[in-house]
């Protein structure tokens, strides 16, 4: 029997400790960096208090742009829980060039952390070898934990190095014990969570290039479980028995985490969300504004492109009419139909429909790792 707990995105944001140079907000993105401290020193608070807690799981960006002082930072929340924690790094956790964040919204007095010493810098929180961007280990007799870099050099998106990929195999390998259940951490998705996501432009930055050859691995190894962070949503998927459990970020909405119990080969899923921080009671209301209003305006600016080419007014006009549509889709669960009528364009209704989600559950499950 294990129980542990898997957060994801924190993204913390601090100020540089030498100039005071921070970013509280960035345009039309609706992660709530000036409150992630706060944020994730909440969950810290709920989850020392939940019982019999084994370890703690964070699946990666850990920081706003990869900062030096944000990793010093995030590394100071993490050593704050009661229990071990392994963390992973995301995309936000290497340098990110000018096409991925303008230049004035990065800190220009520090050099970022690269993915290569990210394995340095978290010895603590599950890195064994310092020149290996992954790691496995045995936190609890049934739990074999593998946590993956994923990061590709220079893009949002994910890559897994034949490096990794063949010490993964020889990891996975050693593995006879059937009582000892692998769970894969990493940061992006190996299993489409939005449609397209694998070749749409739009959307290709959310998904690990060469995940073919990440789940032919896993598949062969018969691992059953991928937890993953970096979509900000509430979303499970399953392909071929093998779930890929998306996990929304602790600085944005819903502020969601998820407590996960394997007992007897069953792993049991319940999400729990962030009610308040210090400085917002009520969250949950605030945070749905917030995403809402982000959303509206990327919409807008989405339909004012080809193929929808709509003028400014009426974009914004249609938008507003979606002010529900992702909140919805990050919350998990939820079901939504537009119609052709609705938005006064069947084009786009037929696209955000496909958005419509199907099982299995995206907040609380159930999964018997011992059937096929
Ligand atoms: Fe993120
Ligand atoms: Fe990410």
């Amino acid at each position: 029997m294990s129980k542990f707990v898997l957060i994801s995105d924190p993204h913390i944001t601090v100020p540089n400790p030498e100039t005071g140079w921070m970013v509280e907000r960035v345009p039309n993105e609706p992660t709530m960096y000036g409150e992630s401290v706060e944020l994730l020193e909440a969950a810290i608070d709920e989850i020392n208090a939940l019982p019999d807690i084994d370890f703690v799981l964070c699946a990666g960006d850990l920081t706003k742009d990869s900062e030096p002082y944000n990793h010093d930072g995030v590394r100071e929340l993490l050593s704050r829980f009661h229990k071990p924690v392994f963390c992973v790094s995301g995309n936000h956790d290497q340098p990110r060039p000018p096409a991925l964040r303008p230049v004035d919204l990065l800190d220009p007095h520090v050099t970022p952390v690269r993915t290569d010493e990210i394995p340095g810098l978290y010895g603590d929180f599950g890195f064994k070898n310092t020149r290996l961007t992954a790691y496995s280990c045995d936190p609890t007799p049934d739990v074999h934990l593998v946590g993956i870099c994923s990061s590709k050099p220079d893009e949002d998106r994910g890559w897994i190095s034949p490096e990794v990929l063949a010490w993964l195999e020889e990891d996975l390998a050693r593995q006879r014990d059937p009582q000892r259940h692998t769970i894969v951490m990493l940061h992006h998705s190996i299993i489409e969570h939005v449609p397209g996501e694998k070749t749409n432009p739009t959307f290709s930055w959310f998904h690990v290039e060469n995940s073919d050859a990440l789940k032919t691995l896993l598949h062969r190894h018969n691992v059953r479980v991928t937890l993953t962070g970096h979509l900000h949503i509430q979303d499970v998927k399953v392909e071929g028995g093998l779930y890929n459990i998306a996990t929304s970020s602790l600085a944005g909405f819903p502020h969601a985490y998820r407590v996960m119990s394997l007992d007897d080969g069953v792993l049991d899923i319940r999400s729990r969300r962030l009610r308040a921080t210090r400085s917002i009671p009520d969250l949950q209301a605030f945070s749905l504004q917030f995403t809402a209003d982000s959303f509206v305006a990327i919409i807008a600016g989405m339909l004012c492109a080809a193929p929808f080419s709509k003028p400014a007014h009426e974009a914004r006009d249609t938008a507003e009419k979606l002010r529900a549509w992702w909140p919805t889709i990050a919350d998990g669960d939820g079901d939504f139909e537009y119609t052709a009528e609705d938005l006064g364009d069947a084009l786009l209704a037929a696209y955000v429909n496909s958005f419509r989600d199907r099982p299995p559950a995206d907040n609380d499950l159930q999964i018997f790792l011992r059937e096929p």
